[in-house]
């Protein structure tokens, strides 16, 4: 294992609010409740949670815009608390949707703006940028007008706005959120190349596929605690003697579904709606005890596939935070 570019050592933060339009009473959120794990140089490191998890909080933690109430971080051998000023030069960030670009401003020119703003040599810039530009793959519309672009186009332009000041670290939270699968793919492609390139990168995520292709490692968090820190292999691997019957079922009520959750030895369903298709995923270690008793329940011409399959991460997800969302 390489040398540890992050380490995060019980760290807790809590927000403190008002609420209440008249009566004001204060409230205390506990965003993280004392969380430890660390980066290696190199890696691509994903944080995944259910909504409200904390792992929004944890990049802003990282990334020297918030504080932490107890605990420690240190970047690169620095404090972001107490170092920022040192800290800043070797990272950059992306955080959420398209805000942050000037959208009558060319892609050229914001970069531009953002290469000035990092004190990149003037020199440096013309070169620096176009080939940030090629790298995301916007280099033709380089002086092209940015309200202009798709939403796949900004976000590959955020990209290349991260790593204007060529970053040692990158931090991206959901950065595929909103985009199209061929432009999340891409986008993937993106952050691989730049991981070959000796970029940590560290991010966050929903999609479990994107989870298991990119990151060398994975930390689940739920509620502000951390559950799991590992290899996505060894996680599917946690989930050793787990079968995943999936069926699609055609005209089955609710009452049919109810009751193919409440078969003994189903441990989680999962439903998905798809026009006249039910796509349930049934989690057992007793699949020959399951399958029997699934055709019982449902008449077999409304069984249009059954299969079991080999569970994925996004089960062994369901499996640690039980497939809630806050
Ligand atoms: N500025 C804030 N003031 C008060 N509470 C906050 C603030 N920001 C976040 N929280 C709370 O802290 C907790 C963690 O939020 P955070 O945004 O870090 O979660 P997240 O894992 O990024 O969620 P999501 O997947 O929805 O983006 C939540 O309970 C949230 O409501
Ligand atoms: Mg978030």
């Amino acid at each position: 294992m390489g040398e540890t570019v992050i380490t995060v050592s019980n760290v807790r933060r809590v927000y403190k609010t008002e609420v209440g339009l008249f009566k004001k009473t204060k409230k205390e959120v506990e965003a993280l409740k004392g969380i430890s794990f660390s980066i290696n140089r190199g890696e691509i490191f994903g944080l995944l949670g259910p909504n409200g998890a904390g792992k929004t909080t944890m990049i802003k933690l990282l990334t020297t815009m918030l504080i932490p109430d107890e605990g420690t971080i240190s970047i690169m051998g620095m404090d972001p608390v107490t170092q920022h000023r040192k800290v800043r030069p070797h990272i950059n960030f992306i955080l959420g949707g398209e805000r942050n670009l000037y959208w009558r401003l060319s892609a050229y020119d914001n970069l531009a703006y953002f290469a000035d703003l990092y004190k990149v040599p003037r020199l440096e810039q013309k070169n620096r940028i176009l080939e940030l530009l090629e790298l995301v793959g916007l280099g033709d519309v380089a002086h092209q007008r940015v309200e202009t672009f798709s939403k796949g186009m900004k976000q590959r332009l955020q990209i290349a706005r991260g790593l204007i000041n060529r970053p040692d670290i990158l931090f991206l939270d959901e950065p595929s959120i909103g985009l199209d699968p061929v432009s999340a793919r891409r986008l993937r492609d993106i952050l691989l190349k730049l991981n070959e390139q000796g970029t940590t990168i560290l991010l966050t995520t929903h999609y479990m596929y994107e989870a298991d292709e990119l990151c060398d490692r994975i930390a689940f968090i739920d509620k502000g605690q951390l559950i799991t820190v590992d290899t996505p292999k060894n996680m599917k691997r946690q989930t050793a003697g787990l079968s995943i019957i999936e069926c699609k079922l055609t005209n089955v009520n609710a009452n049919k579904m109810e009751a193919l959750s409440l078969l003994p030895h189903v441990r989680h369903v999962k439903q998905e709606q798809d026009d006249m298709l039910t796509t349930i995923r049934l989690h057992t270690e007793m699949p020959q005890a399951v399958i029997p008793a699934i055709y019982q329940l449902v008449d077999e011409t409304n069984i249009s596939d059954l299969a079991i399959m080999q569970p994925t991460l996004e089960d062994v997800y369901v499996q640690l935070v039980g497939g809630h969302a806050k």
